[in-house]
């Protein structure tokens, strides 16, 4: 824990420090899913994660080949699209991948620079810096490609002022559910194949200019059967954080096999959504059909009072509740925190959603890997993928 946390205090000094930011980046500006069936889906999100309808392209709007959703909550925007066409390349993705996320675009001021300055480092080019305009402004894109077939689309809207780009429609629904207090995302999280990790960590130090501010090898991360590697990278200002994985030998598979597997390679493992409120976020969740992984044993909410001691006095939340909805809790030096984990959220054993509500740690909850693995280990032997 003590290195864990000397490795948290260094990066975040480094990060802070400020060194030259080549890529400078102002946030998430939306996450996009390419899935077999987007009218569907967006009802999934709208119903049981409380999104709000924003916008919408498709056969109505003059796109013939592909529709799109987009849905948000706070700061958070996800788009859907499915492909409207045999012929639509979007078909192979889904495929291969089945339902998952294709893009994270990231928010910037320049995205001509944002992809001159990543690809003379020598990020594969997906989108050429390519101007979209309508009556509201204009947008400019550029794209690179991460790991897999993921890409970043770095979204400059500075001179934009319509609901979310160029060629979408407000999209007026009668049917809107409350949301649930999610707010913003936290972290995404990257499973990439064997040995490739430091591979992925050093292209996001040289092409992105992100810093490892955390690491966790598989002594850290291990149960009786399995066992990965995690390393978390963060961008100068801190906001953008993507900890990447893979796995490690263990007596069984390990979960991040299971998804390589049935994600034909490398991709988004976890979206983590934040709250302010995880108790009525969750329970609002739970009441709309969300599943989560089952609940940690009793003796794992037992140890919670001694491990917690020192942020004891601060907790407002009540154990028996925490422990009755399933959500668990960790703390490092500056605070602690509560997270939960959703089931996948599609037949693959692929991406899935973390709900976190930091009160003042810093991060990702390795107090709680433990019992986080042995409760997806119970999936996995229920699927036989274990
Ligand atoms: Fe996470």
């Amino acid at each position: 824990m003590s290195e864990q946390l000397k490795n948290t205090e260094y990066g975040l000094e480094k990060i802070f420090e400020g060194a030259e930011d080549f890529l400078p980046l102002l946030g998430t500006d939306y996450v996009e899913l390419y899935v077999g069936n987007a009218k569907q889906a967006a009802h999934f999100y709208k119903t049981a994660f409380g999104f709000q309808s924003l916008a919408y392209s498709g056969l109505e709007t003059g796109v013939r080949d592909k529709a799109s959703y987009v849905l948000q909550q706070d700061k958070i925007r996800l788009v859907l699209t499915t492909p409207l066409t045999p012929e639509n390349k979007i078909n192979d993705h889904i495929v291969k991948h089945g339902d998952g996320v294709k893009i994270v675009a990231l928010w910037v001021d320049d995205a001509r620079s944002a992809f001159e300055e990543t690809t003379k480092r020598g990020a594969k080019p997906y989108m050429e810096p390519t101007v979209e305009k309508d009556e509201h402004g204009e947008v400019v894109k550029a794209g690179i490609y991460t790991y897999g077939e993921t890409v970043h689309l770095f979204v400059e809207r500075k001179n934009y002022n319509g609901i979310f780009l160029p060629g979408y429609q407000a999209w007026e629904s009668d049917y809107n559910p409350e949301p649930v207090g999610l707010k913003f995302i936290d972290h995404m999280v990257g499973n990439v194949g064997w040995n490739e990790m430091n591979t992925w960590v050093k292209w996001y130090e040289d092409v992105m200019g992100f810093m490892n501010f955390l690491s966790f090898d598989d002594k850290q991360i291990h149960t009786e059967y399995s066992a990965l590697m995690s390393k978390v990278m963060a961008n100068g200002n801190g906001r953008v954080k993507f900890p990447i994985n893979e796995p490690a030998e263990g007596k069984k598979k390990s979960q991040i096999e299971e998804y390589l597997d049935f994600n034909g390679g490398p991709g988004v493992q976890h979206i983590a959504v934040a709250t302010n409120d995880i108790l009525s976020t969750v329970t609002e969740m739970r009441k709309r059909g969300v599943e989560f992984l089952s609940t940690p044993p009793t003796a794992y909410y037992e140890s919670i009072p001694d491990r917690l001691k020192e942020f004891q006095h601060e907790m407002k939340e009540d154990l028996n509740q925490l422990q009755k909805l399933g959500i668990m809790i960790d703390a490092d030096e500056d605070g602690y925190l509560l997270q939960i984990f959703t089931k996948p959220v599609q037949d693959r054993p692929t991406l899935f959603f973390e709900v976190i509500q930091r009160m003042g740690a810093k991060g990702f909850g390795a107090g709680n890997f433990k019992a986080l693995f042995e409760s997806i280990e119970r999936e996995q032997a229920k699927r036989g993928t274990l």
